[in-house]
């Protein structure tokens, strides 16, 4: 978002041709018939497999030398810069760079576009060694106290070169105010990865705050987690994080655990490089917390940290639930990176453990939607749960539940690793909607009752939905808002 503007859409990595609508619709007919005969009425449980197929093609980075990874121009000047949240509802921001050459400032000056008196904040840098690489002084700078619904302006870099950035506050946390919330996981930096970003910029929903479900920079696709990787990520996203807040979430991408070069701390480069608010919420962690923002109370999770019963995330999770009050936040979601319910044959099963601990308190507390990552494709659920079975009852299958959150996955960032498109057959009937492209999603929150949810696929125009549906809260409108039949 806002003035930098250094990207590229490379003419070698132009859209793929959709297939033609009579080819994609004989094939669809052969598979129907073709599941008919070895299913039977199986298949009239699931939702909708999307008829439309990706060209294949492989999913490569972008190269070193690429504009959307060039260093800012200047001595020393400040670069990744990126924002998140920084307390519980959205009055403070933490702000974070890197500088290459000398530690410089760790301050930043900032001012609203209503006072223009300037202030600074002081904040602190630190650096890490990964192996053979160094990181350069990474800066992170809570400003507190910030006005709501407000645009600032700050500038980091003092002394060498300094560089300008704005953000807006968010309205105060309240029952019915709007907001858009964009939806990203498994990023990555492929030509792929940036045409998502790309379309998240333009899509006219207008994201304000980006929640990102984990994966993000896969250094660790490279030799000996070539960190190089990471700054680079670092400023390929720049041109969104540095205007609007980034909400973390770990994945596996960001254990960065290789015992075998000696590097046995995990999420070593994540945790220095992406600060979080977690002790505003009481967590003890930074990979499990939860945010207030607008109408919306944002739990995040952390797939890759103890959650059995009597674990930190176990007991802070127990504690977090009954302190979401509906009156003043409407909006319960959930962020994670693997998903629960998943019908590819990626990572399948790999959230049920999770789910086992977590399901039952999911539907007491009717959290509206949860969105995670991790398989690189884009899935919708039915308002489903899955928590009668006690071992001896035989009640294994997921059944309708309306007080029971809609499940997203939303992996399909684009990441270097590429599609996942090899999908369970028959579609089961948790699964509502399901393609394997890449794209982004927004979420748009009018009012206590009712968001509108859409999910945009990159081949498609800036304002094309490829598929969206009408949220109603499951606290004060809680009727049937499912799309299949
Ligand atoms: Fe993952």
């Amino acid at each position: 978002m806002g003035g930098v503007g250094l990207f590229s859409l490379p003419s070698s990595s132009s859209s793929p041709p959709r297939l033609s609508s009579s080819v994609s619709l004989c094939g669809a007919v052969v598979a129907v018939v073709l599941v008919l005969i070895s299913n039977g009425p199986a298949v009239c449980d699931g939702g909708k497999t999307s008829t439309f197929v990706r060209k294949v093609e492989k999913t490569i980075d972008m190269p070193l030398d690429s504009d959307v990874f060039r260093v800012p121009p200047g001595y020393n000047a400040p670069q990744q810069v990126h924002i998140t949240q920084g307390d519980l509802v959205g009055k403070a921001v933490i702000v974070s760079w890197v500088t290459a050459q000398e530690p410089g400032s760790s301050v930043v000056l900032y001012w609203s576009n209503n006072s223009k008196q300037k202030k600074v904040a002081k904040g602190k840098f630190q650096t890490y060694k990964f192996y053979n690489y160094t990181s350069g002084y990474i800066h992170h700078c809570t400003i507190r106290n910030l006005e709501f619904n407000t645009k600032y302006y700050y500038v980091v870099g003092l002394g060498h070169t300094i560089r300008k950035f704005w953000f807006m506050t968010p309205p105060a946390v309240g029952p019915d105010v709007p907001y858009t919330f964009g939806l990203i996981g498994d990023l990555g930096q492929s030509f792929d990865s940036n045409k998502t970003l790309t379309h998240y910029e333009r899509n006219p929903r207008k994201g304000q705050t980006l929640l990102f479900m984990g994966d993000l920079s896969y250094a660790d696709n490279y030799p000996n987690h070539d960190n190089v990787r990471w700054d680079t990520w670092g400023r390929f996203i720049e041109r969104s994080a540095a205007y609007q807040p980034w909400i973390w979430t770990a994945g596996n991408h960001e254990l960065d655990f290789a015992p075998q070069i000696g590097e046995t701390k995990p999420f070593k480069p994540y945790t220095n490089r992406y600060h979080v608010p977690y002790k505003a919420s009481n967590s003890t962690s930074p990979f499990w917390y939860s945010i207030k923002r607008a109408s919306a109370y944002i739990i995040v999770l952390a797939s890759y940290s103890a959650y059995g019963k009597y674990t930190p995330q176990y007991k802070w999770l127990e504690e977090e639930f009954p302190k979401v009050n509906r009156t003043e936040t409407p909006w319960l979601i959930v962020i994670m990176h693997s998903p629960w319910y998943n019908s590819y044959n990626y990572h399948y099963m790999e959230g049920e453990t999770m789910r086992v601990m977590f399901e039952p308190w999911f539907v007491q507390y009717k959290v509206d939607v949860v969105f995670a990552g991790h398989v690189h494709a884009y899935e919708r659920s039915e308002r489903v749960s899955n928590i009668a079975y006690n071992i001896v009852n035989g009640q294994c299958t997921p059944v309708n539940d309306q007080s029971a959150p809609v499940y997203i996955t939303i992996g399909d960032g684009g990441n270097l690793e590429g599609l996942a498109n090899n999908m369970t057959e028959p579609q089961p009937s948790y699964s509502a909607y399901r393609e394997a492209s890449f794209g982004h999603a927004i979420f748009d929150i009018k009012n206590r009752t009712h968001a509108y949810y859409s999910w945009h696929r990159n081949q498609d125009g800036y304002a094309v939905e490829a598929d969206s549906l009408w949220f109603y809260n499951r606290y004060w409108h809680p009727v049937d808002d499912s799309t299949s039949v």
